[in-house]
């Protein structure tokens, strides 16, 4: 069945609002040639335009109506507290151009934020500034490169990437004006050490590394790579959106990374939000701290008058005063500038602060182990279902290939269509590129063991589906308001608003 579209229930004069008689002056109208002559907008009653957006949501897939094991994007429950906190009324309202000493409360918790991802980092600064994943690994390249220059080292122009890398740190290196050289991986998924130290020379600025890597796998030997780079004068960039791998387990910085970011939309359980609003902090050592973005929040110690909010730099003694830090926005001191206007995404940044807070490092590290139990006995469970080409103990994911023995012509895309069959949305598929058909695998924590078993059923039970009936995996989904979709079609041709059919 075709849905209806809200165009469909207009009609001249519907209004699904009415307002009251206006009864202050009006202003002055808008200049004509600012006005269009018609704008064909749906005329709706209440009802129907409340039906319509309800009907939208119905049609999308949600991780709080089943298992989203979306490989790399950790698609883990997100907590209603965390909305809950990111509603409070004195943190909703507050707008960033309020002075300082009216947000004293806000800097507060975004000061304590950038501390708690300092340590859970192991390094010694951190910006909120970026908005994405993707956009702090362009802020991590671009402080790089400064670095480099600053120090007249204007020949490393080469950064690093193993194949198995996200196509974001090609993609960002390349918008930093530096030139991506993609680095083998060995049989084991690890980055293949013969070929970093055939590629390392002067003009290496830096190398990226994704760890655990896209494959789900643990790099073995990476404080062996970082210390090979460092060696030749480079600096390690380490992509951070598998964190919810490391918390509270192993430090970047302790292994040997100098800069990273975190996808707060995934390891701390903030919405993915249909593309934004995002958040994605980056961390730096002592060196590379000074190249950060910028505002980021500093902290004074000071004496503050309680009722008043008066601060006193000096020691006070009286009943009123309490010892506490006075927050202040500041750019560091050599910063790359600013990515994002005024200090980031802040409503996000208030729930990843409250999903910490809530764990607390006991939490955190309870969490991490979750994730990788979690995926290790999903691996278990398909290793003999599908082929596992890396046999070996994953961490919070791993990567299968999409292909069935005895069911010539099934693809990874039918495995994934026919999932949504079955409710569940399709892993991720066709990435990382060194997997024939890949479809990679992430259940989270936050899944139980019954849903992991379901879920591996379903996955049971498409193979045999490949082999008896293929038909009705090439064929699938059958239960989606869509049914399979002309990719090429839709990349080459999208369609992006409707049009009266004539
Ligand atoms: C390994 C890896 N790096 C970087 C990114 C980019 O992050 P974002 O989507 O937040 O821009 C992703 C996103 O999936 C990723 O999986």
């Amino acid at each position: 069945m075709t849905e209806p579209v809200i165009y469909e229930y207009s009609a001249p004069g519907r209004r699904a609002a009415t307002l009251p008689e206006v009864d202050v002056p009006l202003a002055d109208p808008l200049p004509p040639s600012m006005l269009r002559e018609g704008l064909d907008l749906p005329e709706v009653a209440e009802g129907d335009l409340v039906r319509h957006y309800v009907r939208l949501s119905q049609m999308n897939y949600a991780v709080d109506l089943g298992m989203y094991p979306l490989g790399s994007c950790t698609m883990k429950y997100n907590p209603k507290v965390n909305e809950v906190a990111a509603r409070i009324p004195s943190l909703a309202w507050t707008h960033p151009h309020q002075p300082e000493y009216q947000v004293q409360g806000n800097l507060h918790i975004l000061h304590t934020l950038q501390e708690m991802l300092a340590e859970i980092a192991g390094m010694d600064a951190v910006s909120l500034q970026p908005a994405a994943g993707a956009q702090g690994e362009l802020t991590g390249v671009l402080m790089i490169r400064a670095y480099h220059r600053e120090r007249g080292d204007d020949r490393r122009t080469v950064m690093l990437i193993p194949d198995s890398a996200h196509g974001t740190n090609p993609a960002t290196t390349t918008m930093a004006g530096l030139e991506a050289v993609t680095l083998r991986s060995d049989a084991r998924g690890n980055v293949s050490l013969d070929d970093l130290r055939a590629h390392l020379d002067d003009r290496v600025a830096g190398m990226m590394l994704t760890n655990p890597n896209t494959l789900g796998l643990f790099d073995e030997r990476v404080m062996e790579v970082c210390r090979l780079v460092h060696e030749a004068g480079g600096l390690m960039y380490g992509d951070g959106a598998n964190m919810n791998a490391l918390l509270g387990v192993a430090k970047p910085g302790e292994l040997g990374f100098d800069v990273m970011h975190f996808n707060l939309h995934k390891t701390f359980s903030t919405p993915h939000g249909g593309g934004g609003p995002g958040a994605g902090p980056v961390a730096a050592v002592d060196a590379l701290a000074p190249y950060l973005p910028g505002p980021v929040v500093t902290a004074d110690e000071c004496v503050l008058d309680i009722e008043t909010g008066a601060r006193w730099q000096d020691d006070w003694s009286d009943e009123h005063c309490i010892q506490g830090n006075w927050y202040s926005l500041e750019m560091p001191a050599k910063s790359i500038g600013r990515v994002k206007s005024f200090y980031g995404n802040f409503g996000v940044l208030v729930r990843a602060y409250t999903y910490i807070r809530m764990l607390g490092e006991a939490g955190l590290r309870k969490a991490t182990d979750g994730a990788v139990l979690n995926a290790n006995y999903l691996q278990a469970l398909l290793r003999d279902v599908y082929p596992l080409p890396y046999d070996r103990r994953c961490m919070h994911e791993f990567v299968v290939e999409g292909v069935v023995e005895g069911a010539e012509g099934i693809r990874a895309l039918d495995i994934a269509k026919r999932l949504i069959d079955y409710g569940y949305h399709p892993p991720t598929n066709y990435f990382p590129l060194i997997v024939h058909e890949a479809l990679m695998i992430e259940p989270t924590e936050t899944e139980t063991k019954e849903t992991l078993d379901a879920f591996a059923e379903a996955m049971t039970r498409i193979a045999q589906e490949a082999r008896e009936n293929p038909e009705i995996l090439h064929e699938a989904p059958h239960t989606a308001p869509l049914r399979r979709l002309d990719e090429v079609q839709a990349a080459r041709n999208p369609v992006l608003r409707w049009e009266k059919e004539s």
